[in-house]
């Protein structure tokens, strides 16, 4: 059992190294009762400056752990890049886990071959990465916005991440006459009453470069209670394998709800992480911070 934090792919890397379906930290984080048990459960975690991410260290304090071998990755994002792996042995301490990331420095066969097998990856990417550890480059803001407000959350969350934006057209775009949803002919109306209508086609629902993002934001406002169904295109035709994906929405009132969980369902990829509602005039402090308490 492996575990990853990653912000630009190289924790991932790493972690895909050792096994082939490493569990996410900040998925995993979402279950309200955190034990594992496993003949041996590793962390692939990066470190920015001496520090491991703050979602990382709940994770270990929260964690209880039941397993003959534990251990810990610890990738070093800076000039120079190590890796180090710390075998804690049975029943591991977690407080002590966390704090012990950067001290251990025990090279053990194991790292050395996972530092062989992920050297020209990390390289490569350490040199791509902020100080601030943000995915830049890797981090992909698709949306969709009818009249403005889910599309200022989108550029507060790119300004936030260093991401790139994509947003959503209809081909055929929604007037105001379309989207007045209290006249019992306009558009959305009827696509609301006859789910067959929703298939809205979209100019285009390809990204350059989309296997290179790693987390996807996908951004919408509610309608009904559920993402505004232009944004269904984008979703079913694109394989969201290996990528974090975040949903975002704005509305006047309703919550979240199931909307994002309709999509994962619909992409049927992908490690959909909750995803957040904010009101229509969201402010930017409120999106920043958000971003933030993700820890990408
Ligand atoms: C067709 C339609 C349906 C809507 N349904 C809801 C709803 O169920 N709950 C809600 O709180 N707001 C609802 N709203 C309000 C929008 O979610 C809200 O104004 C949103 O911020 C618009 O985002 P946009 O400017 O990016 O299009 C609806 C708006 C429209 C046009």
């Amino acid at each position: 059992m492996v575990f990853y934090f990653t912000g630009t792919g190289n924790s991932l890397y790493i972690a895909k190294q050792i096994e082939e379906n490493p569990i996410s930290i900040p998925q995993v984080m979402r279950q309200d009762h955190l034990e594992f048990t496993a003949d041996s459960i590793g962390i692939a975690v990066p470190v920015y400056g001496h520090e491991v991410p703050s979602m990382v260290k709940e994770f270990l304090k929260k964690a209880v752990f039941h397993t003959d071998y534990f251990y810990i990755l610890s990738i070093l994002l800076a000039v120079t890049m190590s890796l180090s792996m710390a075998a804690c042995g049975q029943n591991s301490d977690n407080e002590s886990a966390a704090a012990d990331t950067q001290e251990q420095s025990t090279s053990t066969a194991q790292s050395d071959q996972a530092t062989d097998e992920a050297g020209s990856n990390t390289e490569t990417n350490a040199e791509d990465t902020p100080e601030n550890g943000a995915a830049e480059g890797k981090t992909l803001v698709v949306y969709y916005s009818a009249t403005g407000n889910t599309e200022a959350v989108a550029n507060y969350i790119a300004d936030a991440t260093g991401g790139d934006l994509f947003e959503l057209q209809p081909a055929d775009p929604y007037t105001d006459e379309d989207l007045s949803y209290s006249n019992e002919n306009s558009r959305v109306l009827q696509e609301y009453e006859d789910e067959s209508l929703r298939d809205v086609e979209l100019i285009s629902t390809t990204v350059e470069g989309f296997d290179e993002y790693e987390n996807i934001f996908v951004g919408y406002p509610i309608w009904w209670q559920i993402a505004a169904w232009p944004v269904n295109q984008f979703i079913e035709n694109n394989d969201f394998t290996g990528k974090t994906v975040i949903p975002f929405c704005t509305s006047a009132s309703s919550e979240i709800g199931d909307s994002g969980k309709l999509l994962e369902e619909m992409a049927g990829t992908g490690n959909w992480l909750e995803g957040e509602r904010f009101r229509s005039i969201a402010s930017e402090e409120d999106v920043a911070a958000w971003v933030d308490s993700l820890g990408l």
